[in-house]
């Protein structure tokens, strides 16, 4: 697949401790998955709101907004999915690398292409949370009515519909199925990334 020959990787002068001491703390993805209107960006953009808070840098990846500009190229059949979180793999690396904490809230619905996304990450930085709202709940909140439309006919290929989601089977933890509150939903993957070590000291004081 890949077309790029001949390149060379570039090592700068600035080490990931030198990142960390500018931070006070390294980077990590957190990869939300779940159905559409499952409340993967609510969660999200909590998290993200109360570690920059907190003084941590987090930075949300979501699947509507990169779709308008990096991936505006690809729909949602089988391959552009995948190639959709291929890119954002790859983007959510490299953010990682500059010391941010990444939320990403894709459906990412194929088991082999969150392996993959993985796998691209640095070892120990990736946490993969199973973002489980059944698909009646979803359906029922319809956020966008694209569950309406999908009913109608009017979209195809439409998650959870006629488009597989293959649920994780070992993700770090799974939310959204107990009814719990977005909020605590939040501070759950919040003292998750706590409990890793992955916010930095400068967080523990809260
Ligand atoms: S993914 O499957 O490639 O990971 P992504 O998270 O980027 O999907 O985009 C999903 C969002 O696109 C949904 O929340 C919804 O708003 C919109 N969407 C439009 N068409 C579809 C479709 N056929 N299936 C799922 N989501 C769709």
């Amino acid at each position: 697949m890949t077309q790029s020959t001949n390149v060379t990787w570039h090592h700068g002068h600035v080490s990931a401790e030198d990142r960390r001491r500018v931070l006070g703390h390294g980077g990590a993805i957190l990869w939300l998955t779940g159905l559409s209107g499952s409340g993967k960006s609510t969660v999200a953009r909590l998290v993200e709101k109360k570690l920059v808070d907190r003084g941590v840098l987090a930075y949300v990846l979501d699947g509507d907004n990169v779709r308008h500009g990096l991936n505006g190229d690809l729909g949602f059949g089988e391959k552009d999915r995948t190639e959709n979180i291929r890119r954002i793999a790859e983007v959510a690396k490299l953010m990682a690398d500059a010391g941010v904490i990444v939320l990403t809230a894709f459906i990412s619905p194929f088991r082999a292409d969150r392996a993959r996304a993985r796998a691209i990450a640095v070892e120990g930085s990736f946490v993969e949370v199973h973002v489980a709202t059944p698909l009646e709940e979803c359906e029922r909140r319809d956020p966008k009515g694209l569950y309406k439309k999908a009913r109608a006919g009017e979209i195809k290929d439409f998650t959870g519909l006629d488009s597989p989601y293959e649920a994780p089977e070992a993700a770090e933890i799974v939310i959204g199925d107990d009814g719990a509150s977005p909020e605590r939903c939040a501070d759950r993957l919040i003292a998750l990334l706590e409990g890793r070590g992955l916010l930095g000291a400068r967080t523990l004081a809260g």
